[in-house]
């Protein structure tokens, strides 16, 4: 079994001065949800998620070595980036790509001997309630890890990008399965043989032709700042009347998606996806403080989703993440019939009438 320690790199081989690389990676939408964690970013359950296609960063890594007369106690004591934003510097972002390279410096120790500059943008609109930071910290990891494996070639495909997965967890945990495609689990659950807490895994077992190309339109119901952050939402996980519960709730619904996902059962999956969504606002509903992140829009769309799908037994499901937006999910080939169902009836209840069209994908990829 892999522990933490495992990704301690030995001494390097290889040496460089400078240079570029640039991954995209995208975002990614739990089916079942990952809410609540221990310390080191180990989450209290195991969850699944689509990968997504469209949703994703593009993040540019530029390095130089630093070379310096100060004396290396203290140019050793800091790191040194720029961080660029679509191409403008952003002091703002600073402070949690900070955090991130202190949290993964033990398992990069080059990260202070390089200059770096991180040239970020997104393909969805800024602040359109959309998290960026699965696709973000997927993106820098997958940068880091190229340049890792510069200095040891000897890495192996495995390795490098389960290493990949394991520090952009680091960063955010959901961001650990934004690394590989189509359809990814991250945390130890018994009947998904490598199944780990430290990274994501691809789904091991058989998918169904009806999830090929499923399809997420993320309806955008408010585009405004959350009131309470993600990180304080797993916070109030900890002494939740709920938690033990939920936490095994989670196990169960992964071993429902197993033969789901075999089946291609789609009435099954839309059980127990819609019921992951709203226990996770559940959750945040009986959290002490308690609070909610649904808008009467979000409740709208939903009771519209269902009177649609009772009217013409069209397999489309929604799901939510920490927010207001509503992912509605179906398969490719109602596309048509959906997509005309969003316009004349979901639309309104959007800010400004916007809405994102995705589906599943492959994964990060190197540019
Ligand atoms: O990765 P974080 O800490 O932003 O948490 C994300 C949690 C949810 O999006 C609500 C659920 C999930 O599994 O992605």
């Amino acid at each position: 079994m892999f522990t933490a320690t495992d990704f301690i790199p030995k001494k390097y081989t290889s040496t460089i001065e400078n240079g570029n690389f640039e991954w995209s990676a995208p975002s990614n939408i739990a089916l079942v949800k990952y809410w609540g964690k221990k310390d080191n970013q180990i989450p209290a359950n195991p969850s699944v998620s689509f990968t997504l296609s469209n949703c994703k960063t593009i993040t540019k890594l530029g390095f130089s070595k630093r070379y310096t007369s100060a004396p290396l106690s203290e140019t050793t004591a800091i790191f040194s980036f720029d961080l660029l934003f679509e191409g403008k510097p952003k002091e703002d972002f600073k402070p949690k790509i900070q955090k991130f390279l202190e949290r993964i410096e033990i398992y990069l120790p080059f990260l202070k001997d390089y200059h770096f500059t991180i040239d970020t943008q997104n393909t969805f609109p800024h602040s359109s309630g959309i998290a960026s930071s699965a696709s973000g910290m997927s993106a820098l990891a997958m940068n880091f890890m190229s340049l890792e494996k510069v200095l040891n070639p000897e890495m192996s495909d495995e390795y490098f990008f389960q290493k990949a997965s394991f520090l952009a967890r680091l960063g955010s945990g959901s961001a650990c399965r934004s690394v590989k495609g189509n359809v990814v689990v991250w945390g130890k659950q018994a009947n998904i043989e490598g199944s780990s807490d430290l990274f994501g895994v691809e789904f091991p077992h058989t998918i169904h032709d009806n999830f090929k190309k499923y399809q997420d339109t993320i309806l955008l119901v408010d585009k405004g700042e959350k009131q309470v952050s993600s990180t304080v939402g797993h916070d109030l996980m900890h002494n939740h009347p709920y938690a033990e519960r939920r936490f095994a709730q989670a196990h169960e619904n992964l071993d429902q998606l197993i033969s789901i996902f075999e089946s291609g059962n789609l009435e099954e999956f839309i059980k127990v996806v819609e019921s992951e969504a709203l226990t996770l606002h559940a959750m945040m509903m009986t959290s002490m403080p308690y609070y909610i992140l649904m808008k009467p829009n979000t409740l709208q769309i939903i009771n519209a989703i269902w009177k649609f799908r009772n009217e013409t037994q069209i397999p489309v499901c929604f799901t939510l993440d920490a927010g207001a937006n509503v992912h509605v999910l179906y398969p490719e080939n109602v596309s048509e019939k959906v997509l005309q169902f969003i316009q004349d009836e979901l639309v309104v209840f959007c800010q400004n009438g916007q809405y994102i069209c995705d589906q599943i994908g492959d994964g990060a990829i190197a540019l």
